[in-house]
């Protein structure tokens, strides 16, 4: 089914200039936010950066600096392009820091009920024509949208990780947003030097509806005894031409995130081909969460790190 009423409904609201975005705010200073930062702050735009957390965003600027500092090894940037990227980062614990940011991009802990209390924080201390987007990677836009007060200026933009790596930007339009909203995220997203695919607003998107479920069911493969961790990551590597295994790849994203993003397709879209696999859940339960924890189906406290299973 292809639904495309955020196109109809924008066109008609066509004729104001898209707002033109020079300074970045950005909330939430973990692997996604400090990967938006990072490339914004290559693309030559101001970024401030906002998390609850002083600590947080402290180890975000460490973690950006050594980024850029693989990217200068590599050659894809000078050591001048670093100093100056990292120069046009500033962070803080108070939303009034965005007080002159075009664009705030939320990419806060994937629930829903926190991202609503940000955005209900946030607003006041936005210009009126700010826009907001957030980097959810299975929430409605449309819903997410409504618990703020400019549903028309509310996007989805939503990066992947590793984001200084990955060239994909998917832009989800809510059923409120405007065309020019629409256009000047479009902009923004081939500044920082990505490709964007368009997707509606339905549980998880494009890439999460098609990956995650294949994440999944290479849990279930293990659960069921297809295979041991080696072999399941080894055939997805050599078999399939993956550059992760699968349950690399779930440890590499948090399996927290995985398990989120299946309850967002089993509950969104009421199929029971998207349960959640008990041995994922079991996982996040335990705090077994992937490479963040230092555990999922992979130990991490060894080098190399060693299947678990
Ligand atoms: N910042 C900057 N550069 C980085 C980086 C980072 N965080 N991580 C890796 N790189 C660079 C390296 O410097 C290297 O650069 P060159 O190509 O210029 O040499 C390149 O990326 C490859 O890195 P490595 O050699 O260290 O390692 P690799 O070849 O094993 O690649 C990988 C690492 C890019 C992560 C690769 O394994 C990969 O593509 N994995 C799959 C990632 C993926 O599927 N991501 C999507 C997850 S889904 C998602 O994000 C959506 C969601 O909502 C859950």
């Amino acid at each position: 089914m292809n639904v495309d009423v955020a196109t109809s409904f924008g066109s008609a609201a066509m004729d104001v200039a898209p707002p033109d975005i020079q300074q970045v705010g950005i909330i939430g200073a973990g692997q996604m936010g400090s990967g938006i930062a990072h490339v914004c702050a290559l693309a030559g735009f101001p970024v401030t950066v906002v998390d609850i957390k002083q600590d947080a965003l402290d180890k975000a600027i460490a973690v950006m600096a050594r980024n850029m500092e693989r990217q200068v090894n590599r050659s894809v940037i000078t050591s001048d392009d670093r100093d100056a990227a990292l120069a046009r980062i500033v962070t803080s614990t108070d939303y009034g820091a965005f007080a002159n940011a075009d664009l705030v991009i939320e990419a806060a802990t994937e629930k829903e009920d926190i991202k609503r209390s940000i955005y209900k924080a946030l607003t006041p201390s936005l210009k009126p024509s700010c826009v907001v987007a957030s980097n959810t990677s299975s929430i409605s836009i449309t819903r997410l949208g409504a618990s703020t007060d400019r549903p028309e200026k509310f996007i989805g933009m939503h990066f992947m990780n590793p984001v200084p790596v990955m060239k994909l930007v998917e832009v989800i339009r809510g059923i409120a947003t405007d065309e020019p909203t629409f256009q000047a995220v479009q902009t923004m997203a081939r500044k920082l030097g990505k490709i964007t695919a368009v997707s509606e607003d339905f549980p998880a998107f494009i890439v999460n509806r098609i990956l995650v479920p294949m994440i999944n069911e290479a849990v279930y493969a293990l659960y069921e005894g297809v295979g041991s961790v080696s072999a399941i990551d080894t055939s997805m590597r050599l078999g399939a031409n993956h550059p992760m295994g699968p349950l690399e790849l779930g440890d590499f994203i948090g399996l927290d995130t995985c398990l989120s993003i299946m309850q967002v397709l089993y509950e969104g879209l009421s199929d029971s081909k998207y349960r959640p696999c008990p041995l994922l859940v079991k996982y996040v339960e335990a705090g077994w969460l992937g490479r963040k924890s230092g555990r999922g189906f992979y130990d991490y406290t060894q080098s190399p790190p060693r299947p678990t299973r």
